[in-house]
């Protein structure tokens, strides 16, 4: 059996259309300073009309394999993490397996919100060193702004839309690949970040558009104190798991929801702000898309390096939170 997963290919796509704090103000009652200082972001990226998430998903996954050197017939599974899949029957992973001509590989998406893909690489492991699947395709793909509410000021200035994928395979390696993980959830504080409309619950009907059901809706302040405490404990169990102190660590990324979270995070763990992977003034909070995006670019930076120690940490609706520390 496999000892351990690496990470043969990485891509992200994000989609050309940027809106920035200055759009935003012309859009609803807010400003850049605001958004600037409450916040970190600066601009989002905004998918097409008639872009769904699997599109996105497609380009990032592409990038992927061609950086992995497969081609989509070699894949055997394709996960893919996402609280906008393009309907709700099929799945997500099965239009993008068909977009991708990815014939041989079994499909399925996870529902974690932002905490998605730390959720698939912890699944992912445990496929790939059950030697159940080879050749992994784990992506993670948002098109939040299709679920977001432009009247609703404390939602829409947060949100962005992109993707972010990487080939899973096995490693004999004992030097590699994920040395530690935690997951968690508290279905208790669900209604914390919550789309109400459309599911079995409240089914769409006239009455559930016009309450404005179909969006996500955000208890921002309960979220935040809620953030930073699942963010550092779970960073602190993979830590203590792997016996590795925050000196140790290389690289953090950090889910990207709000600068002041990954600034309060990163000081009561005691990494430093230089170890600190911070893209969230360009995108905003991508949900599950976050991670992955950021590890490509970090990587494509050369910020990440043979042997380095990065730590992977999310939080998001559900709640759910997970942390993954990962050898290069
Ligand atoms: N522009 C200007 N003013 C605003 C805006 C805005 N866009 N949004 C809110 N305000 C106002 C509020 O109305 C309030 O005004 P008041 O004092 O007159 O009532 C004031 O600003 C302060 O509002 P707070 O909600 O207390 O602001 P806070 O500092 O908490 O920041 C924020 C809000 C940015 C939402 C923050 O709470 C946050 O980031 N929370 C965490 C979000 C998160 O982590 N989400 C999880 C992941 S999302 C997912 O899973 C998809």
């Amino acid at each position: 059996m496999p000892k351990n997963f690496k990470i043969a290919g990485l891509g992200s796509y994000l989609p050309e259309k940027i809106l920035t704090n200055a759009d935003l103000e012309k859009m609803v009652d807010t400003n850049d300073k605001w958004i600037t200082e409450r916040t970190g972001i600066k601009e989002r990226r905004i998918a097409k009309e008639g872009q769904p998430s699997s599109d996105l998903a497609v380009e990032a996954a592409k990038i992927a394999l061609k950086n992995a050197s497969l081609d989509p017939k070699e894949i055997d599974l394709i996960l893919v993490a996402t609280i906008t899949s393009d309907m709700l029957c099929p799945s997500t992973a099965c239009v993008v397996q068909d977009k991708l001509g990815a014939t041989n590989a079994a499909a399925l998406d996870i529902s974690a919100a932002c905490s998605g893909f730390v959720y698939g690489l912890v699944v992912c492991h445990s496929l790939i060193c059950q030697g159940q699947y080879k050749k992994v395709l784990l992506i993670a793909a948002e098109t939040l702004s299709k679920i977001t509410d432009w009247k609703d000021r404390s939602t829409c200035v947060l949100l962005g839309d992109g993707a972010g994928a990487a080939v899973l395979i096995p490693s004999n390696s004992d030097k590699e690949g994920l040395l530690a993980s935690t997951l968690g959830a508290m279905g208790s504080a669900g209604n914390l970040i919550c789309l109400p409309g459309g599911g079995s619950l409240n089914p769409a009907t006239h009455k559930t558009v016009d309450e404005r059901l179909h969006y996500l809706k955000m208890q921002g302040n309960e979220l935040f104190k809620l953030a930073v405490k699942s963010l550092v404990e779970a960073a602190k169990t993979v830590m203590q798991k792997a016996k590795v102190k925050p000196e140790d660590i290389n690289l953090f990324i950090p889910h990207q929801a709000n600068m002041r979270i990954i600034n309060a995070s990163a000081t009561r763990l005691g990494v430093p702000m230089e170890k600190v992977f911070i893209n969230i003034d360009k995108y905003g909070n991508t949900s599950a898309a976050t991670i992955p995006i950021a590890l490509d670019e970090a990587f494509r930076a050369g910020r990440i390096k043979k042997g380095d120690l990065i730590l992977l940490d999310a939080f998001g609706g559900g709640l759910t939170w997970g942390a993954c520390l990962l050898r290069w």
